[in-house]
């Protein structure tokens, strides 16, 4: 096949997609495929016209590219690519929309509001601890966590600069204390519970791309009722929100509460594919090699 991997692109996770992209080109090569590697600028559709791939490898993360933006184009022009299509995309990139279309449903997420960040000077949006984040950036881009007893990322003080001042708007959301869990769909199925324990405690960029800064637990040492859970919560979440290809569900659990003290965060339609990344991860635990799995997601997109 002649795949195009599109990569880069300018969203505030440029590095981690030329990390996934070069990774998956490489793995498309050595499959033997003809592979086209587009770091995506606003040409993308006369390179992409030029390029006449057989099928598009989204490698893109953040926005635009996780958005619904990139496969509006691509459904323009005719293009088959892989991962989510526009509406899913749409509504996953986005922390509120995702809260809409699936709590109603029953799947358990913290509740949440909007803020103007401006607004986090005159006082604290919730009652502590809580977590600000943009409501469509990945990678924990922008994310702090606001306890009683200090401030992961960035603290809220006048005049203190921290990510989170580069957006007008925040989702302030209770903080789940407890373990933090994570879950693949690939092929109809959820491919296991990994727990990632970061040294920090907060498991931030730093944390994720870093090697050696967060233990990443597989499968997670959790009651079997609680792995069942995140298998059947990421299943329907990656259902309702019509899903393509491989999609990876984000959990916390306050493991006080048993059951009831598991939360969905988020679904990421556009998972990293880096060296560190948790999808490549689980898929190899299932017996899957990288390899496999990037020709999984290029057989995905023809369906
Ligand atoms: N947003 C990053 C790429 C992830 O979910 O893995
Ligand atoms: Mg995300």
């Amino acid at each position: 096949l002649h795949v195009a991997v599109l990569m880069g692109g300018w969203s505030a996770e440029r590095e981690v997609s030329l990390t996934s992209g070069s990774g998956i080109a490489d793995a498309l090569e050595s499959l033997g495929h003809c592979v086209t590697r587009i770091d995506m600028g606003r040409d993308v559709a006369a390179k992409l016209a030029a390029a006449a791939p057989d099928v598009v490898f989204n490698a893109l993360h953040g926005t635009p590219g996780e958005d619904g933006t990139v496969q509006g184009m691509l459904d323009l022009m005719g293009l088959k690519y892989t991962h989510s299509g526009l509406v899913t995309s749409v509504i996953a990139i986005d922390k509120v929309l995702t809260k809409q279309a699936l709590v109603p449903h029953g799947i358990p997420m913290p509740g949440g509001r909007i803020v103007k960040s401006a607004s986090l000077y005159e006082g604290d949006p919730l009652a502590r601890p809580y977590v600000l984040k943009p409501v469509n950036e990945g990678s924990s881009v922008g994310v702090a966590i606001v306890t009683d007893s200090g401030n992961y990322g960035n603290p809220i003080a006048p005049g203190v600069v921290g990510p989170w001042q580069e957006f007008d708007e925040l989702l302030a959301e209770p903080f789940v204390r407890g373990r933090e869990l994570t879950t693949a769909v690939l092929g109809g199925e959820a491919l296991g519970v990994t727990e990632l324990k970061p040294k920090s405690g907060f498991y931030d960029y730093d944390s994720k791309y870093t090697e050696g800064l967060t233990e990443h637990i597989y499968p997670a040492d959790i009651p079997d009722e609680i792995t069942e859970a995140c298998k059947a919560i990421a299943l329907e979440s990656h259902r309702l929100l019509g899903c393509k290809g491989v999609s990876r569900s984000d959990f916390r659990w306050d493991d006080e509460r048993g059951v009831d003290g598991l939360f969905l965060l988020e679904v990421n339609t556009q998972p990293g594919m880096t060296p560190l990344s948790l999808v490549p991860e689980q898929a190899r635990h299932v017996g899957m090699s990288y390899a496999e799995l990037v020709q999984k997601i290029v057989d995905d997109a023809f369906d």
